[in-house]
């Protein structure tokens, strides 16, 4: 029987029926192949548990050389990235709890930790204990977690794509010989690439969508072609002795990473000035009034990183002589999309009623500001079209409305003066606010206060006379 099969598989006329069959397979395999090595099957999954809590240095250790840095370090978010309250938040009563009820999710559910807490993802300490039993997954994004990262295993770097390894040999851009008594120092010139930053601040959902891509938006920028990195902003150089017994270099490089839980650093990021199209009007009369926002300071576009949970909005009031006040509504333009960029009374974000087990969940508002304001936002859309701010959950993106870096906006908002305007000066005033999460959202978790306060981007006033 099987001699027979063999004979007839290699007479002529199977051989054409079987070449088909032939490349297919063929055609499979490497399809696999490459899936495997290039696609969403990333390479540093194999990272995974692959070390031991004890195989990484403490940052306290650091710190009794590196005291300076780790002072700067441990003021900055990424020191925080596991413990910070709203993080606690959302992996434990979103994410881990969605991955429960989904197992599908799991792995993207891990993931998280893969750029939260490096360590604690290489230990496979999976999900770590709750930041209050203070295991090592607290040191979160930790010295030790950016400088024994090697390089990177995809091309654009996304979803903590580094490779890492343990051990007493430090990688950092300085190199050059300079000894330490505690380790061993490798120059590597990846640390001075922005692909080092994009291994975390790039990432992609299980559905294959960008939900985070600073690194990416930053290379199709301005500041790319003049060489102005991600460093030359989030950690400036200085005069700094860098470690104790060290040299004071005049180049140091400081580990302030502020970001927009700094408010100093989120002040001014967009100039805003606003001007009317008349001077002189009557009670009845149409003001057009015309805004310029010019994003003077981000590398990447505003709001940039977890856009899902933040918004940025312009406000224009218009306050007459007697003190009275109108919040004017932005004049649309019509294009697609565009009910996402203008405030309302919507509901959304019904998705977190999965994770949280209530049924058919009505949502929240979406955006809990003053109806007919602009917000400048870029919406994340779950696998039933609905607004999301769990970005795992991402099944497409809305219209992408931030400001992108020196880039300018114009806005205008048409005005007919109400019959009871008061005689006198008339002072209209732009407000540019920022929430780095929206207050509905916030409110529904008992997220603590901090992240949902509003933080005044810039402001502008300008004035007309209203005759009599
Ligand atoms: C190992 C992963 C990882 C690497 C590498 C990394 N980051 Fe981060 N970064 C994070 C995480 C996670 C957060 C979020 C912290 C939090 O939870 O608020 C973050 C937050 C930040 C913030 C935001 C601070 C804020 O106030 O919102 C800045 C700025 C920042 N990183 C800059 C950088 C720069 C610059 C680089 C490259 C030199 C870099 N990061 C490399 C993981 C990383
Ligand atoms: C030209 C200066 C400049 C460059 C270059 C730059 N940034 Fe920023 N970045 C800023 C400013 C200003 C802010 C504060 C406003 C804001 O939140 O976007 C900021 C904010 C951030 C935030 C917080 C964003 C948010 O809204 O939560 C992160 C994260 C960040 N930057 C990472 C990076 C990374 C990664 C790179 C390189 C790929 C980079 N930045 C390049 C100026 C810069
Ligand atoms: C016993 C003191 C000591 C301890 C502990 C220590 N270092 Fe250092 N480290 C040094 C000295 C000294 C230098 C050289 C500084 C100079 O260039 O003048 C240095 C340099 C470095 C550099 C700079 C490499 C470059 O670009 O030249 C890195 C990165 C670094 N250390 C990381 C770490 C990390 C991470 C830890 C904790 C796991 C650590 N160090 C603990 C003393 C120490
Ligand atoms: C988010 C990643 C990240 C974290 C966290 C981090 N570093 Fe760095 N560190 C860098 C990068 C990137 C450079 C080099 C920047 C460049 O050359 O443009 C650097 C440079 C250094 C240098 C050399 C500075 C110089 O200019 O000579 C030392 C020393 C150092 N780091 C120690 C530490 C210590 C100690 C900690 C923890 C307290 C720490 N780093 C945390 C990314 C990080
Ligand atoms: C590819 C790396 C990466 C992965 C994977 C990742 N994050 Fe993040 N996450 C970041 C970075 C970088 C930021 C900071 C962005 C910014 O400042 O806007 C951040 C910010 C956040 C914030 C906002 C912190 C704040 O205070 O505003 C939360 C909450 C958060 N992540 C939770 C999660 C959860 C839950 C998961 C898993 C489902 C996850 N992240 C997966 C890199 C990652």
């Amino acid at each position: 029987m099987f001699y027979i099969f063999i004979g007839n598989l290699f007479s002529m006329k199977n051989l054409f029926r079987f070449f088909p069959l032939f490349f297919l397979v063929l055609f499979l395999a490497l399809f696999l192949i490459t899936g495997f090595t290039t696609g969403l099957a990333d390479l540093s999954r194999e990272l995974k548990g692959q070390y031991d809590y004890k195989d990484f240095e403490s940052a306290a250790k650091c710190r009794s050389c590196h005291g300076g840095l780790y002072e700067q370090w441990s003021q900055a978010m990424m020191s925080q990235a596991f413990t910070h309250h709203w993080d606690e938040i959302e992996y434990f009563d979103l994410a881990v709890a969605h991955a429960e009820k989904d197992p599908s999710l799991a792995e993207a559910v891990d993931g998280c930790n893969g750029c939260h807490t490096p360590m604690a993802y290489l230990a496979g300490d999976l999900p770590p204990a709750r930041p209050e039993e203070n295991t090592m997954a607290n040191e979160s994004v930790s010295c030790e977690a950016c400088h024994l990262i090697q390089g990177t295993t995809t091309d654009p770097p996304f979803n903590y794509s580094y490779m890492m390894e343990p051990g007493n040999t430090k990688y950092s851009s300085r190199g050059k010989g300079n000894d330490s008594p505690a380790h061993r120092i490798v120059s590597s010139e990846f640390f001075r690439t922005t692909e080092f930053c994009g291994t975390c601040h790039n990432e992609k959902s299980p559905f294959g969508v960008w939900v985070k891509s600073t690194q990416i938006e930053w290379k199709e920028g301005p500041y790319a072609e003049e060489g102005v990195r991600c460093q030359d902003c989030h950690m400036p150089e200085a005069p700094y002795q860098t470690a104790m017994m060290g040299k004071t270099y005049n180049d140091a490089r400081l580990h302030l990473f502020h970001g927009a839980h700094d408010p100093g650093k989120v002040r001014g990021t967009v100039e805003l000035r606003i001007q009317p199209d008349i001077r002189l009007a009557e009670p009845g009369e149409t003001v057009v009034f015309t805004v310029a926002l010019f994003n003077q300071k981000t590398g990447h576009k505003f709001p940039t990183g977890s856009v899902e949970d933040r918004i940025l909005w312009l406000q224009v009031e218009a306050t007459d002589a007697s003190g009275k006040t109108w919040i004017l509504p932005v004049d649309k333009k019509g294009f697609e999309g565009e009910e996402y960029t203008i405030a309302g009374e919507e509901l959304a974000y019904q998705d977190m009623g999965i994770p949280l087990g209530i049924e058919n969940f009505e949502g929240v508002q979406r955006d809990g500001i003053p109806a007919g304001n602009r917000i400048f936002r870029m919406p994340y859309f779950d696998p039933e079209g609905r607004m999301t701010i769990m970005q795992w959950n991402t099944a497409s993106l809305g219209v992408d409305y931030r400001i992108g870096p020196r880039e300018t906006r114009m806005e205008t908002y048409t005005f007919r003066l109400p019959f009871e305007t008061a005689p006198g000066i008339m002072k209209v005033r732009a407000i540019l606010n920022y929430q780095l999460l929206v207050k509905p959202v916030a409110g529904f978790l008992n997220v603590p206060e901090d992240e949902s306060e509003i933080k005044t981007v810039n402001e502008h006033v300008t004035s007309l006379e209203i005759l009599p």
